[in-house]
């Protein structure tokens, strides 16, 4: 197993495999009560958070907790960040102190190529600026073969603010790899000039892609990164992209809705479809625990565990 992940494109479809394999070996196991296992034992994992999380960073923790995993947390406000120190000086006191992994998230795009290149422990990306997100991508992948029990030909529409979405970058390098079929769907606007270097196809109609889609993965809209006139205003967005129940008559009967999280309901999501039995938000939550503690084990010394 490679020793940093940064990126998507680094995963080869055995990676990917092994990946999933392992954290559905392991999420029976905890299904049958084995909450803990002693894999991890005297490892040590830092989480540094220089942006918002919720589901990234409590899944790490639980994961690597549940490995025996000893965890440190780092949270740019109320650390000496606020005192100037940089990101290469963190990393340097933090690895000083001794950890095996650091999981890091920040808003500049390429921060953890810049911290694997000065720090001994593995490095995972959970998130750099509008750039990649691998472990998003992985846990996405587990819950699609685990409702349609392949990955080989899917269709999967990724819906939204591409552009600024570093899910959508990692999703589809990803979806490629594993040789199901991306397409990014939205307003030229929100699309990336060149969709075919992710391995994605391009659509500007939502009505034209539903009837095929086996997945409706729905983007976030980012507000905290919009900071120009991309879109004409949210409510514009969300009568011309955002999902309503209308739109699940178009799907096909066993197509399913996915989003990263958080949603903006009301925004790219309705109420109605957040809460039908179609959408798959809570298992991809769900999912996010057994692929860290996977790719915790196995980037850490583990050999691959099989479904
Ligand atoms: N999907 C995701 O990355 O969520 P968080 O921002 O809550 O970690």
């Amino acid at each position: 197993m490679i020793k940093h992940l940064l990126s998507a494109s680094q995963l080869s479809k055995e990676d990917i495999m092994a990946v999933l394999d392992t954290a559905r070996a392991l999420a029976s196991l905890t299904r049958v009560g084995v909450r803990k296992l002693p894999t991890l034992r005297g490892k040590t994992l830092a989480l540094l958070f220089y942006e918002p999380s919720t589901r990234t960073r409590f899944s790490f923790e639980l994961a690597a907790k549940r490995l025996s995993a000893d965890v440190v947390s780092f949270q740019a406000s109320g650390s000496s960040v606020a005192k100037g120190e940089s990101l290469k000086d963190t990393a340097r006191t933090i690895q000083a102190m001794g950890v095996d992994a650091i999981v890091l998230r920040h808003p500049s795009v390429g921060a953890p190529w810049l911290l694997a290149s000065c720090v001994e422990a593995s490095v995972i990306n959970a998130g750099d600026g509008t750039h990649e997100h691998p472990t998003q991508a992985l846990l996405d992948l587990y819950t699609m073969r685990e409702r349609f029990g392949r990955l080989e030909g899917l269709e999967v529409a990724i819906v939204g603010d591409v552009l600024r979405s570093r899910v959508a970058r990692s999703l589809a390098l990803a979806l490629k790899t594993v040789g199901a079929n991306p397409t990014f769907v939205g307003p030229p606007t929100l699309l990336p000039a060149r969709p075919e270097a992710l391995g994605a196809g391009v659509s500007f109609s939502l009505d034209e892609v539903l009837p095929r889609a086996d997945v409706v993965y729905l983007l976030r809209i980012q507000r905290e990164r919009m900071g120009g006139a991309y879109l004409p205003g949210e409510l514009e967005y969300s009568r011309f992209w955002g999902l309503g129940p209308e739109h699940l008559e178009m799907m096909r009967p066993e197509a399913v809705v996915m989003h990263p999280g958080p949603m903006n309901r009301g925004v790219e999501i309705s109420w109605e479809v957040a809460e039908s039995p179609r959408s798959l938000v809570e298992a991809e939550v769900a999912a996010g625990v057994a692929v860290r503690m996977a790719l915790l084990y196995l980037m850490l010394g583990g050999e691959a565990l099989h479904r």
